[in-house]
């Protein structure tokens, strides 16, 4: 009789192994999120973080030729408030690219006021539109005036 004793014990011990797996299973479940970025190289800091424009951050405040680096704008008396007010919206190459006199940028700064969001600048506006008058002024490269239709003398073209 004693010779068809089944064993039992190895069956036990798949049993057991199987729980085990199904333990750690449910842990990886439950705690892998946590634990993955332990096991994940440390990101590398790069020393020099680049901008949008390609400039390193040492640059925010860097000059070369009387020209502000990172926005392109003359660096001049009014620049740090033109800088803060003018580039919160858009690049300071659409205020670069313009060249008006102070009713023309008055113009724009109401367009953009009536249009676009633009806060009331307050006492800064004055500051601002001299800075933008004085540095972005019209030149000859630039659109030509108007014609003053007016002072133009009128000639007819005699064709023999
Ligand atoms: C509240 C947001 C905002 C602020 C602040 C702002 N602008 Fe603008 N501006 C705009 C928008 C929007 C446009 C249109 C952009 C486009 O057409 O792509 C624009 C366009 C312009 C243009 C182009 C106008 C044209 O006729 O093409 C100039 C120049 C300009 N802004 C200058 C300035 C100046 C100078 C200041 C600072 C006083 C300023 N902006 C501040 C929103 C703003």
């Amino acid at each position: 009789m004693n010779n068809f004793k089944v064993d039992f014990r190895p069956l036990l011990l798949l049993i057991n192994i199987g729980f085990v797996i199904c333990v750690l299973f449910f842990c990886y479940l439950i705690f892998g999120d946590m634990l993955a970025p332990s096991f994940q190289p440390d990101p590398v800091v790069q020393k020099s973080a680049s901008t949008s424009s390609g400039n390193s951050v040492d640059d925010y405040d860097k000059v070369v030729d009387g020209i502000h680096v990172q926005t392109g704008l003359i660096y001049a008396e009014g620049f740090e408030i033109v800088r803060a007010t003018c580039t919160a919206c858009h690049s300071a190459k659409l205020v670069t690219q313009n060249r008006a006199t102070k009713e023309g940028w008055t113009q724009m700064i109401r367009w953009m006021q009536a249009t676009q969001g633009l806060w009331d600048l307050g006492k800064n506006e004055s500051t601002i539109v001299n800075y933008l008058a004085k540095h972005y002024a019209p030149t000859e490269v630039g659109r030509r005036a108007n014609l003053d239709v007016a002072a133009i003398e009128w000639y007819i073209l005699e064709l023999e």
